[in-house]
């Protein structure tokens, strides 16, 4: 469990499940994430979700994002590691319309990025959001990314943004609480 000053990032869970399907079968959240509307039935989802939790790729470290009462509202990842390159992506979706430029999204990226600055030595992550995303680029720039690059693909059009360890003087982990006994 990481603790920031809005949420909690924890470990997925089984009964993640239908908060997870609501969010994948939501018209404007595929949109904004540039993904595929999902067809599946719950319990074809289920069965996939399952055997993702059980064999998760050891370069995929995935997290729900709880407010601090425990509510789910989002997941956040990085995957694609690459330890030769010392390079991640980050993903990150906040599911939940109503929890919106709260400034979860913000404390959830900025406590993510300080836990894998602090726990690996990766120095770069990077992500790619839609050009059109003006919310989530905002989210990004307050946490300290900075757009490198455009990138084109299926269609989509999208702007590249990065964040290196050297970036970040303070002590890595300055964002982290520890955990309640
Ligand atoms: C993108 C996302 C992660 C951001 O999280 P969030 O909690 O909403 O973001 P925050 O509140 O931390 O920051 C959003 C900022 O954008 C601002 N904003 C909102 N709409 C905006 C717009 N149209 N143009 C510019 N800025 C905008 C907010 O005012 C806020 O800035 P502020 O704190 O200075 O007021 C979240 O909204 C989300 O998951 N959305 C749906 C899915 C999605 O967009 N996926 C793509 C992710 S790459």
């Amino acid at each position: 469990m990481i603790i920031g000053s809005k949420i909690i990032l924890r470990d997925k869970k089984l009964a993640d499940a239908p908060d997870d399907y609501t969010w994948r079968t939501d018209p404007e959240l595929a949109h904004l994430d540039a993904a595929p509307l999902l067809t599946a039935t719950f319990q074809e989802y289920l069965s996939d979700y399952t055997s993702q939790l059980r064999y998760l790729p050891p370069t995929r470290h995935q997290f729900a994002i709880d407010t601090l009462d425990g509510k789910h509202i989002g997941n956040c990842v990085y995957y694609g590691v690459n330890k030769t390159k010392g390079e991640a992506e980050l993903g990150i979706m906040i599911g939940n319309h109503d929890c919106w430029d709260k400034g979860y999204g913000a404390d959830a990226v900025t406590t993510l990025v300080s836990h894998i600055f602090h726990r690996t030595n990766l120095k770069r992550i990077y992500l790619k959001t839609l050009d059109s995303n003006s919310r989530a680029q905002k989210c990004f720039q307050k946490c300290g990314f900075t757009p490198y690059g455009h990138l084109v693909k299926d269609r989509f059009s999208f702007v590249l943004m990065e964040i290196h360890r050297k970036q970040r003087e303070k002590p890595a982990n300055k964002n982290l609480r520890q955990p309640p006994k």
